[in-house]
C-alpha cells in the first residue's frame, strides 16, 4: 500500500465544492477526489521529529492552571478558568437531544450549574475521595454532574446508560459508591439491585417526579434549587483521584481503573496536538462518556482547550449524523472504526446529500481502522482519517496519526512526543522492526493509571517487568517507526470498539436457569470487528429451541448491556476445561476459526 504522502485536506471554500442537495453523486465524488490533493493547513503541531526530540511533560504543565503550592483541579482547568480568559460566553456544550432539539450551554452556564450541584453534593456529605457515579444518557446534567464531582474532590464514576443491573451492581459494589445520579428511565435498573448496595446512600434523579421517589432519593432539580452559583474548586494534589472507570480484563469482574487530576496535562496536550483543537472549533466526539473516550475527549480534553463540544443523545444513523455535522458546522470529529464502517455501508449518496463543508479534521479510536475505510473516507469526506491508539488504562492517546505526519493506511501511527513505546518479547527485551511482540510503553506519562481500585495485584500485572507498562496488545513496529496493531494478547473481546470481558458475559449467561456452563469468545466480524459468540451447555432435560436461544440472548442483553450479549450461541454437550476446571476459551476459538488446536495437554481427562 502506498503512503499518503501528505495529510490531504479538501479546500472546502472552492467554488466547485459540492453543495448540499447535489444529486449528481459521481460528479461530486470526482470533485472531492481532486480537492484532497490540496496542502494541509497549519496544525497545532508542525514538526513531529523536532517535538519528539525536545518535548518533555514539564513543558506541558505551563499550559495548565495551578493553585498555590502546586495544587490543581482538572475541572478548574476544563471550566472555571474560561470564566476569566474571555470564553465566559462561548458555547461550551451543544447538547442535541434524541428529538434533535439543540440546547446551548456557555462556559458560564456549565460553571454555574456545576457549582450548584457541587454545593448540593457537599450538603449531602460528599467528601474528597468519595465515589459518585453518573448513570445518565447524554444530557447536559451528565456534563455538569461530572464536572461538579471533580470540583468537590470526589471521584467520578461514569456509567454507560445501556448497562443492565448486573453491570451496575458489579461496579457499584466494588467501588462502594456513595451516590448515583440517574434519571427516571434508567432508575428501574438500579432499583432492581438496590438492596445489594449497602454503601449507596443517596440517589439523585434528573427530571424525576418527587412523588415517585423513595427514602434517600432526591430530584436533581430540588437539590440545585436555591444553591449558590459559587463554589471554590477543591485544591487537589495532582495525584489525587479524579475518575474511576471500570474496564474488562480476561478474568474476573471488571476492574476499576483509577485516574488522577494530573491526567489533565495529558488530556490538554493530546487534544491540542492530536485532535488539533483551536478556539474556533466545533468538536464532536461520538463516544459516550460512559467509556474513557467520552470522558477524556468528550469532556476534559476539549474543554481544557476551551473548544465547543457537541453531544448527541440520539442513536447512530448516517443521515442524522451528517445532518448534525451540517447543522452545527462541526469542524473536528472523533469517532470509531465501526461507526465509519457503518457509514461506508450506508453508501456514498447519503454523504453527498449533505455538505459536510465544515469538517476539517477526522480522528478515530477503539479498534483497527481498515485501510479501505480510510480510503473511502478520503474519497467521500475529502479528508484522511487519523487513527489513534490508547486504552482505558493509558488515560490518553499514546500512539497517534498526527495532522503533521503522513498516514500509512492500517497503521496506528507513531508515539506522541513525550511517549516511548516499543515492541518487546516475553522478557521485556526490545524486538527489532518487523518482529511481532508485546506493545509496551515506558511508564510515567501524565494520564497513566495510578491504581486498580483495591486490587494491587492486578495493578502490578501491568508493570510485571520493571521499566514497561504492558498494554495487553500485540503489535509490530516498522522500519520507519510506525506501529501496526496485531490483536489482543488475551481473551478480551473488542466488539464495535467496546471492550468486553468474556467472564462477565459467561457470568450473565449462567444466571439464566437453562444454562449450566458457558464459554465466550470474540468471533471476527466484518462490520463490528468482533462479535460475541457463546458456547453453552444446557441443564439436564432442557430442550434446545430457537426461542430458548433467543430468550437467553435477550436475558444477557437485559442483565448486562446491549453491546455485551452473544449474537451467536452454540449449544454443546460439554465444554473443554483445564484440569483446574477453567473453560479453555483458546480451544473454543480454535474450533470456531477452524485453527489447529495446539497444546491440549491441560485438558481434563474424561
Ligand atoms: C483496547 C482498549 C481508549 C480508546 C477506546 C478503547 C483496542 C484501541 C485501537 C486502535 C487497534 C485499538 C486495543 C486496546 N484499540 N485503539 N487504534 N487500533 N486497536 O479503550 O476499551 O480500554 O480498549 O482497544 O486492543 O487495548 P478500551
Amino acid at each position: 500500500m502506498k503512503l499518503v504522502d501528505k495529510p490531504a485536506k479538501a479546500h472546502k471554500k472552492d467554488a466547485s465544492a459540492p453543495q448540499s442537495g447535489d444529486k449528481d453523486a459521481s460528479k461530486v465524488a470526482q470533485g472531492r477526489a481532486e480537492l484532497i490533493k490540496k496542502p494541509a493547513p497549519r496544525a497545532n503541531i508542525e514538526n513531529y521529529e523536532q517535538e519528539y526530540a525536545t518535548f518533555n511533560w514539564d513543558d506541558a504543565k505551563k499550559e495548565i492552571s495551578y493553585f498555590a503550592g502546586g495544587k490543581m483541579n482538572a475541572a478548574y482547568n476544563a471550566v472555571d478558568r474560561h470564566i476569566h480568559d474571555g470564553r465566559r460566553n462561548k458555547v461550551a456544550l451543544y447538547s442535541v437531544g434524541a428529538n434533535n432539539k439543540i440546547e446551548k450551554l456557555t462556559f458560564q452556564d456549565i460553571y454555574e450549574q456545576s457549582n450548584k450541584i457541587g454545593n448540593a453534593l457537599k450538603k449531602l456529605g460528599v467528601e474528597r475521595g468519595d465515589r459518585v457515579f453518573v448513570f445518565l444518557p447524554r444530557v447536559p446534567e451528565l456534563y455538569t454532574s461530572t464536572i461538579a464531582i471533580a470540583k468537590v474532590g470526589a471521584i467520578a464514576g461514569p456509567l454507560f446508560s445501556a448497562f443492565g443491573p448486573d453491570a451496575l451492581r458489579d461496579r457499584l459494589i466494588d467501588s462502594e459508591a456513595k451516590i448515583i445520579i440517574t434519571n427516571p428511565q434508567l432508575k428501574p435498573k438500579l432499583d432492581a439491585i438496590r438492596n445489594q448496595l449497602p454503601d449507596l446512600e443517596y440517589v439523585i434523579v434528573v427530571g424525576g417526579d418527587k412523588a415517585q421517589l423513595g427514602e434517600r432519593e432526591f430530584t436533581y432539580e430540588e437539590l440545585v434549587a436555591g444553591e449558590s452559583e459559587k463554589l471554590q474548586c477543591a485544591q487537589m494534589d495532582p495525584e489525587d483521584p479524579l475518575y474511576l472507570l471500570y474496564t474488562s480484563g480476561t478474568t474476573g469482574k471488571p476492574k476499576g481503573v483509577v485516574h488522577v487530576h494530573n491526567d489533565i496535562v495529558g488530556h490538554h496536550m493530546t487534544s491540542k496536538w492530536v485532535l488539533d483543537l483551536r478556539d474556533d472549533d466545533i468538536y464532536w466526539c461520538t463516544a459516550d462518556p460512559g467509556w474513557v473516550t467520552g470522558t477524556v475527549y468528550g469532556i476534559f480534553g476539549p474543554w481544557s482547550l476551551g473548544a465547543s463540544v457537541v453531544s448527541y443523545e440520539g442513536r447512530f444513523d448516517a443521515a442524522s449524523w451528517y445532518s448534525l455535522i451540517d447543522r452545527l458546522k462541526v469542524t473536528v470529529w472523533y469517532t470509531a472504526p465501526t461507526a465509519l464502517r457503518m457509514l461506508m455501508k450506508g453508501g456514498d449518496d447519503v454523504v453527498y446529500a449533505h455538505s459536510l463543508e465544515s469538517l476539517r479534521h477526522i480522528t478515530s479510536v477503539g479498534e483497527p481502522l481498515n485501510p479501505e475505510v480510510l480510503r473511502w473516507g478520503h474519497k467521500v469526506y475529502g479528508l484522511p482519517i487519523h487513527d489513534t491508539w490508547w486504552q482505558t488504562e493509558t488515560g490518553m492517546q499514546l500512539i497517534v496519526n498526527l495532522p503533521c505526519n503522513p498516514i500509512k493506511p492500517g497503521s496506528m501511527g507513531k508515539p506522541l512526543p513525550g511517549i516511548y513505546a516499543a515492541i518487546v518479547d516475553e522478557d521485556g527485551e526490545e524486538l527489532p522492526p518487523g518482529r511481532e511482540g508485546k506493545l509496551v510503553v515506558r511508564p510515567g506519562w501524565p494520564a497513566m493509571l495510578r491504581e486498580v481500585w483495591r486490587n494491587e495485584e492486578k495493578y502490578k500485572e501491568y508493570f510485571k517487568i520493571p521499566g514497561w507498562y504492558f498494554s495487553g496488545d500485540n503489535a509490530v513496529k516498522d522500519e520507519e517507526g510506525f506501529f501496526w496493531f496485531i490483536g489482543r494478547a488475551d481473551d478480551v473481546i473488542n466488539t464495535a470498539g467496546h471492550r468486553v470481558g468474556p467472564f462477565e458475559v459467561e457470568s450473565a449467561l449462567i444466571e439464566h436457569p437453562a444454562v449450566v456452563e458457558a464459554g465466550v469468545i470474540g468471533k471476527p466480524d466484518a462490520e463490528r470487528g468482533e462479535i460475541i459468540k457463546a458456547f453453552i451447555v444446557l441443564g439436564n432435560g432442557v430442550v434446545q429451541t430457537d426461542e430458548l436461544l433467543e430468550e437467553i440472548k435477550e436475558f444477557t442483553k437485559r442483565q448486562l448491556a446491549a453491546h455485551a450479549y452473544p449474537r451467536e450461541i452454540e449449544v454443546k454437550e460439554t465444554l473443554p476445561k483445564t484440569r483446574s476446571g477453567k473453560i479453555m476459551r483458546r480451544l473454543l476459538k480454535a474450533w470456531e476459526l477452524k485453527l489447529p488446536t495446539g497444546d491440549t495437554s491441560a485438558l481434563e481427562d474424561d
